[in-house]
């Protein structure tokens, strides 16, 4: 129990210097020594901490909101237990009940739901746990939609996932406009005050309300959505996995939201929640609403570790089995099966040439609008290379997907230098997200004897120590002034890396078109130019044969039979997963881009995508905020914070900051 409350103290602190989080730990541990009953305890909290914090300017009603979220974690069952001895449930508390629920699930024969009850009791937060697929999701979703016969239509359901959160919304909807669409009920319009208030509390200011709510990054759209449902004064939160896209300041509030919020009452609601983090179920949940095998709901009071240690009996593997996720009930990842990703070709035939950066970014800038005076990110230098197993991290809105569709190509840097490796392998266009295996095509074209003969005569007069030049190596872009994600305005440069004969490496220099012109290259440049775009363009594709199709997705785990004669809607969400990594990696990429891979896949597929990744012979840069995903799957971590990257193989070079070194150690230490 002290655990849990530590725990609670440094959620809803509302100081956040260690040292003050350190005193209410302590000072709340102490008095739960000779408090064992809750409201009791919630007073002596109070008692004690009110003056220390009203010193820091912490208000009563905050030091009132704060001691109830430490008591709710230290008495996590006082609730339900007074509840649990009365004879019955008192129908005022009810928000509702619903005996021998059916429910089927579309086309299978089994329903999900027999004779179960549904019974919400107000204020109560109902951590909902079940086998993957036993229909977690689809009862949430039911309620959502009043899919059920007998549901209250007084009962105001607010549901939160992240898919319909911005399922519909214009792309110029501002996150004002949203948010009071959204705040608005069928009868009554928004209460502009108390959405102020929400907004105002999950961290919106003026500027980032004028903003369009599809400029807001994952976890920025999950806070707003969580800000209408306050001002929607929802009476049932429903919530899908909420903690996905958040990052640990967003969970934190999130936590401090669900137990300051959902405590019955005019004001407050009831919580349904699902959640593959037993941590944070044990920081929320009052009650486990758990599905059984035998397709019922039992319900018992208490946060997870209680649930997991009383009806459980410690088994971690049971616990970690409820936990699932994912969406389907057609069944997961099978059992004991394994998912490997295709080995890439090996760029470059010494360890030297391998461990080389496959891509550089020098000096690289992102900005999505030029009338802002902040860069996403400013003058970063990047590399990355095929040994390269990078995590990227940072706070919500920070800028880490910016970063990343700029290393995928996906968007232009507004300025900054970008090229990939070419010079290690002496030979151009062999990197490409998903370029196959090399052909005899790729190699440079040989030249006429007249090519010849005017290459050398030219070099001879404009060449490099009157040296001519040997061979075009690769090409750089250099970016300048372009804005967003269409990158509109900018202008793009091409240099190009040039041996010289007779010269040795040292002397390999970045030269422009013009000056490979005037050194008679034109057809040596044209020919680079040629395999470069067929290499981009991916036209030389491996062929759409279904023997190369079966043997690539087998070791993705989707044996023959499910290949040749399954439609994509039949297919299990482990299936479904496998699929789409299967596809993604078609092309037998050197370097993967993931962006939050680990949301919405169940603890069994992350499982398989931890192990994929290690075997995994490519280069990876992955986003995310799972921190143990992190920590078992990449060697370098880049912290993307205040619009600098911070890591081993990624500088901010921030010529005006002093500072630089501090901060850097600041940003990781976070
Ligand atoms: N299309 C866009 N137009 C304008 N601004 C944008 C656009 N997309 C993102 N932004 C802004 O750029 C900043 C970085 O967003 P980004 O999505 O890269 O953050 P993130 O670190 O991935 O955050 P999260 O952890 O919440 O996903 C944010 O301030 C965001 O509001
Ligand atoms: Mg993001």
């Amino acid at each position: 129990m002290e655990s849990a409350v530590r725990k609670a103290v440094l959620a809803a602190c509302p100081k956040c210097a260690s040292d003050v989080c350190d005193y209410l730990a302590d000072s709340a541990v102490a008095v739960l020594e000779d408090e064992n009953d809750k409201e009791a305890f919630q007073e002596a909290l109070e008692a004690a901490t009110a003056p220390f914090l009203e010193e820091y300017g912490v208000s009563a009603a905050e030091v009132a909101a704060f001691c109830k979220v430490v008591a709710c974690a230290a008495f996590p069952m006082a609730k339900v237990s007074s509840k649990a001895a009365k004879a019955g449930t008192d129908d005022g508390d009810l928000l509702c009940r619903l005996p021998n629920l059916m429910m089927m699930y579309g086309g299978s024969s089994q329903p999900l739901l027999r004779n179960a009850t549904l019974e919400l009791i107000k204020g109560h937060r109902y951590g909902i746990v079940g086998a993957n697929g036993s229909g977690k999701t689809t009862l949430m979703g039911r309620i959502a939609n009043k899919d059920i016969a007998g549901l209250p239509a007084a009962i105001r359901v607010v549901h939160l996932s992240h898919d319909t959160i911005v399922q519909g919304v214009n792309p110029t909807t501002s996150v004002r406009e949203y948010s009071q669409l959204r705040s608005a009920s069928d009868s009554a319009s928004p209460d502009d005050a108390l959405l102020a208030q929400a907004l105002t509390g999950v961290g919106f200011d003026e500027a980032s309300l004028g903003k369009t709510v599809l400029e807001l990054s994952g976890g920025w759209q999950m806070r707003l959505a969580l800000a209408c449902a306050v001002a929607q004064k929802a009476n049932l939160l429903i919530l899908d996995e909420p903690t996905n896209h958040l990052d640990s300041a967003g969970v934190q509030w999130l936590i401090e939201f669900i137990n300051t919020r959902c405590v019955g009452g005019e004001e407050g609601g009831t919580a349904m929640i699902v959640s593959h983090d037993p941590d944070f179920l044990d920081q929320v949940c009052s009650d486990v609403v758990h599905f059984t095998s035998d397709a019922r709901l039992d319900y018992h009071p208490g946060n997870f570790t209680s649930f997991k240690n009383t009806v459980l009996k410690g088994d971690q593997a049971k616990a970690t089995a409820l936990l699932e996720t994912g969406s389907s009930p057609a069944g997961g990842v099978a059992e004991g099966s394994k998912m490997l990703f295709p080995s890439p070709e090996r760029l470059g035939s010494t360890a030297a040439e391998r461990k080389s950066p496959v891509l550089t970014l020098q000096g690289v800038s992102f900005q999505y609008n030029k009338e802002e005076e902040k860069s996403v990110f400013h003058d970063v230098d990047m590399q990355l290379s095929m040994d390269s197993r990078v995590g990227i991290v940072g706070k919500n809105g920070a800028g880490k997907s910016t970063l990343l569709q700029v290393i995928a190509d996906r968007m232009r840097p507004t300025s900054g230098e970008r090229w990939y490796m070419q010079a290690a392998v002496g030979k151009a266009a062999r990197f490409r997200q998903g370029f196959d295996s090399e052909t005899p095509e790729k190699d440079p074209k040989p030249l006429t004897e007249s090519q010849k003969a005017d290459r050398k005569r030219l070099g001879m007069q404009f060449g490099k120590k009157s040296k001519p030049m040997q061979a075009l190596l690769g090409r750089r872009e250099t970016f300048k002034g372009g804005y967003g994600e269409s990158a509109a305005g900018s202008s793009k440069e091409y240099t190009y890396e040039v041996q010289w004969e007779g010269l040795g490496d040292a002397e390999i220099s970045w030269e422009r078109k013009g000056k490979i012109l005037q050194c008679g290259c034109e057809a040596m440049l044209e020919d680079l130019e040629d395999r470069l775009w067929s290499a981009w363009a991916g036209v030389e594709q491996r062929p759409l044969s279904t023997e190369e199709i079966l043997q690539h997705l087998g070791p993705f785990g989707l044996p023959e039979e499910i290949c040749l004669s399954r439609k994509i809607g039949m297919l299990s969400s482990g299936q479904k997963i496998k699929l789409m990594f299967g596809a993604a990696l078609w092309t037998r990429p050197q370097f993967l881009c993931m962006d939050e891979p680990t949301n919405f896949l169940d603890l069994e597929t992350v499982a398989l995508l931890q192990d994929a990744l290690k075997g995994y012979r490519g280069g990876y840069a992955i986003v995310t905020h799972n921190e143990s995903f992190v920590a078992d799957v990449c060697t370098d971590i880049w912290t993307v914070a205040d619009g600098q990257v911070w890591g081993k193989d990624a500088v901010s070079k921030n010529n005006n900051n002093n500072n630089n070194k501090k901060q850097r150690q600041q940003h990781q230490q976070q």
